[in-house]
């Protein structure tokens, strides 16, 4: 059912920062080999979202054509390879005439393009929100256009919703039929851009809090793609020139702090050059299974003190996941006193997710910006 496709936040890979208007066939293949060879797809990832730029325009029969000299196969030919691999291939749109980046978009051709994505065998859909009108009641009706032609379009499609959190979407992008909403302007390669007009990860972060409410099994806030191992490469990055990336810390803490935000885990850095330390990281197991547990909680803030912020996220188990966060731009050491400050009153086995190692208690230090994350098992008395 359609209530059953996202049940915990879809995990891939999307084409949008490092590659933008490259996008081709030979990328999508070669991201889905790396994909299926490297361990991603054995730690949950599944989709391969090609993002703007696929779409050369409609046919004498309205229907769309991806540009023929970057996908000169045609993209049913792309979902069988991808899906050779056990892999899924998802697409993009926008709610007008012209996408954000001035290719064919989908208002009033929904059905159409519904179906003409259900024939290729489409398994996820972005639909963006550039070139609409800025009301509330439009965007509703727009989204929900869209996302009763996939309902009816005889294939099960994940329909990620893209209007940047600008009109509320956790308020109504579930009714509109959406799986996951952005909350956000589009995400940069920085940890903190310190400009009104541009989102590093820590202006992301700080608006999910008051989320939390929202996500759930089926419907996930989306705090946009991990810029996780981009290091300044990417194609916006060299564009705007004044993104240099983050440190290998603060990538780790950006992907732990979208773990425990039961966001969408969708990275977009080229992964024939995936290097060690960033596979390692994005397919940890104890991280991939807090961001994937069932009960689908999005943590919440517990505790904040000085520059340290403290967030939890109660598991299916009756486990949680904690993760201290040292926001200061230098080190500090700490201790969580786990009844005291936290109220949690049980005896608790308690893991160190970097090492893998049992701990006796939340204390230690921590570089700036970094995180530790424990995930605290109710023990036997
Ligand atoms: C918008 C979206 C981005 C990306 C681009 C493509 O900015 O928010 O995620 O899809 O459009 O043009």
């Amino acid at each position: 059912a359609w209530d059953s496709l996202a049940l915990t936040p879809p995990m891939g890979w999307n084409s949008w920062n490092f590659f933008e208007a490259k996008v081709s066939e030979q990328v999508i293949i070669d991201m889905a080999d790396a994909m299926a060879a490297n361990g991603m797809k054995a730690a949950g990832y599944r989709y391969l979202v090609i993002d703007d730029h696929w779409v050369a325009g409609r046919d004498k029969h309205n229907q769309l054509i991806p540009d023929p000299v970057r996908f000169p196969h045609g993209m049913k030919y792309l979902v069988d390879y991808v899906h050779g691999k056990g892999l899924k291939l998802g697409i993009y749109s926008d709610a007008a005439m012209l996408t954000c980046g001035g290719v064919t978009g989908s208002y009033n051709f929904e059905e159409q393009d519904a179906r003409t994505f259900a024939a290729w065998g489409i398994d996820f859909l972005k639909y963006d929100y550039c070139n609409a009108p800025e009301d509330v009641a439009t965007a509703f009706s727009r989204y929900s256009r869209m996302g009763d032609a996939l309902k009816k379009c005889g294939r099960p499609i994940v329909y990620s919703i893209c209007e940047w959190g600008q009109r509320k979407p956790w308020l109504w992008a579930k009714a509109a039929g959406g799986h996951l909403w952005r909350t956000t302007w589009d995400s940069r390669d920085v940890w903190e851009s310190h400009d009104a007009n541009l989102t590093g990860i820590m202006e992301i972060f700080r608006q999910q809090e008051h989320l939390a409410p929202y996500a759930g099994p089926g419907g996930w806030n989306d705090p946009d793609l991990l810029m996780v191992g981009l290091y300044g490469k990417g194609a916006s990055s060299s564009v705007d020139g004044r993104f240099k990336g983050c440190t290998a810390i603060e990538y780790r803490t950006h992907f732990a702090l979208w773990c425990m935000l039961a966001a969408p885990l969708m990275v977009n850095m080229d992964l024939k050059r995936i290097s060690p330390e960033v596979l390692q990281l994005i397919t940890n197991p104890q991280l991939i299974a807090i961001n994937q547990d069932a009960l689908g909680k999005q943590a919440t803030t517990v505790l904040q003190r000085n520059e340290l912020q403290v967030l939890l996220k109660p598991l299916q188990d009756k486990s949680f996941a904690v993760c201290v966060f040292n926001r200061a731009a230098s080190g500090q050491s700490f201790e969580i006193d786990l009844k005291k400050e936290l109220d949690l009153w049980q005896r608790f086995n308690i893991t160190e997710v970097w090492s893998g190692k049992p701990v006796k208690a939340l204390k230690g230090t921590l570089d700036a910006h970094d995180c530790a994350v424990y995930i605290l098992k109710p023990g036997q008395k």
